[in-house]
């Protein structure tokens, strides 16, 4: 049996999106889902998909209490699916190669503090690009900056808005993610 963490900061549409795809493969895995934000709707997936789910505080991520309940859980997998907050030092250290990322554009373009969800798109939008995507990365001490798993691009148009090449990122991290997650554990 595989265990895996998924930790989100807001809507979680990817967490969802990852424990339907293995479910439905009918894989021997189990999850528990974690978030720092008590308002996040994630809370209420994980409730509509009878999964556990942690809510903790930064506090709690900084003073050791976040990494004793990961340890205790013995998770294979630590997969940060929209959450925003920067992993410490001894989380990393501890689960070394066992923690990755999705970004939603292609590093290491568009990466870095702040850039998240819709501000990364806007940027994307503001300086013409032709092409986003996204990026499936192993997390270390730096944002965005772990060695890259896998990366997908969707063409961006003169005519897209930020919410366009929100949509067309989506379907890339829906399609992609779960397998590459799969591919990764078995
Ligand atoms: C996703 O697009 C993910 O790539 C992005 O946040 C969104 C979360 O959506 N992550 C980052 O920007 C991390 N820097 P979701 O909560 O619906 O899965």
């Amino acid at each position: 049996m595989k265990k895996i963490a998924i930790l989100a900061s807001g809507s979680g549409s990817n967490a969802e999106n990852i424990i339907t795809y293995l479910r439905n493969k009918d894989a021997d895995v189990s999850f528990v889902v974690y978030t720092n934000n008590p308002n996040a709707f994630v809370i209420n997936r994980a409730e509509k998909l009878q999964e556990r789910c942690v809510v903790f505080s930064k506090n709690e991520m900084q003073n050791g209490t976040l990494q004793n309940m990961f340890c205790e859980e013995e998770f294979d997998l630590i997969v940060l699916a929209g959450f925003l907050l920067k992993i410490p030092a001894e989380i990393i250290e501890s689960f070394s190669q066992k923690i990755i990322n999705i970004h939603p554009a292609l590093l290491p373009k568009y990466g870095g503090k702040g850039m998240y969800g819709d501000n990364v798109h806007k940027a994307v939008c503001a300086a013409k690009e032709k092409e986003s995507g996204i990026t499936i990365h192993y997390v270390n001490e730096n944002y965005d900056e772990g060695a890259t798993i896998f990366q997908a691009k969707c063409e961006v148009l003169p005519s897209d808005s930020p919410e366009d090449v929100a949509q067309k990122v989506h379907t890339l991290e829906y399609e992609h993610f779960p397998k590459v997650i799969e591919t990764l554990l078995w």
